[in-house]
Formats: C-alpha cells, sequence, structure tokens
C-alpha cells in the first residue's frame, strides 16, 4: 500500500483556502486629469497594487508619513491603521493615504492638489508672510 500523501487526499482543498475579496477602486488622477481602474484584494495596499497593474500615481515615503500619496475618498469604505501622517480631523474629512490604505469595498477616490493634505494639517503653522530679512539673528 502507497503511504504518500497527494493533494487529492485532503478532506476538502475548497474549505481551506480563504479567499479574500476583491474590490474595484476608481482613482481619478486630478493632475493628469485621467482616470483609472483598480483591482484590489482588501489584504494589499491600494498604491502597490495598482503600480503591479500599471497605474503610477503619486507617492514618496510609502510609509503613511509624507501624505504626497493622499486622496479624497469620494464614495466607499477605506481602511487605513497605518496612516500615522494623516490627522484624525482629515480623516474625519474623507482623506487617506494609498500606501497604507486597504479597500473595505468598491471605491472612488481623486489625488490631492499639489501638498493639498500638507497645507490643511500644517498650513497654520507655517504661514506664508514676508520674510524679514536678517531677523532675528542682527541683534548682535
Ligand atoms: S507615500 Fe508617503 S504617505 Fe504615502
Amino acid at each position: 500500500m502507497d503511504s504518500s500523501y497527494s493533494e487529492s487526499d485532503s478532506p476538502n482543498p475548497k474549505t481551506q483556502i480563504q479567499m479574500s475579496r476583491t474590490y474595484t477602486i476608481k482613482v481619478r488622477d486630478r493632475a493628469t486629469g485621467k482616470t483609472y481602474t483598480l483591482q484590489v484584494p482588501e489584504d494589499r495596499y491600494i498604491l502597490h497594487t495598482g503600480e503591479k497593474q500599471g497605474v503610477e500615481l503619486p507617492f514618496s515615503c510609502r510609509n503613511g508619513a509624507c501624505t504626497a500619496c493622499a486622496v479624497r475618498v469620494l464614495s466607499g469604505e477605506i481602511y487605513q491603521p497605518e496612516a500615522i501622517g494623516l490627522s484624525p480631523d482629515l480623516r474625519r474629512q474623507s482623506y487617506a493615504l494609498l500606501c497604507v490604505s486597504y479597500p473595505r469595498s468598491d471605491l472612488e477616490v481623486e489625488t490631492q492638489d499639489e501638498d493639498e493634505v500638507y497645507e490643511l494639517q500644517f498650513g497654520r503653522y507655517f504661514a506664508k508672510g514676508r520674510i524679514k530679512a536678517g531677523l532675528p539673528l542682527d541683534e548682535e
């Protein structure tokens, strides 16, 4: 009698494989005016999966810190527990960081205007204004 194991010995292979759901993500790139449609499994980052599908979107750090990949969610649900660069206030305003975001439904998102999220988060701390030359170091 042959005692070797084969795939057909498995009681029910279908019950052993956990399939993740895949969602359709529409991304409107405001810089180029193009709209892309991606298929992203629920356990994959949207930015990385888009790149594998040939879609190039803005990014820099890929760690959820710099906000270069920020989008505004127009519809759908997104999950981004590692988005440390995005304030709770901006999350409530439907912003998300695609480099560390997972889909939880079909989604429609649009990219930010250049530095939009940075300005919203930090603009009040680094207000644009006239700089007085020499101050405050010219008091010697
Ligand atoms: S690329 Fe920096 S936060 Fe996404």
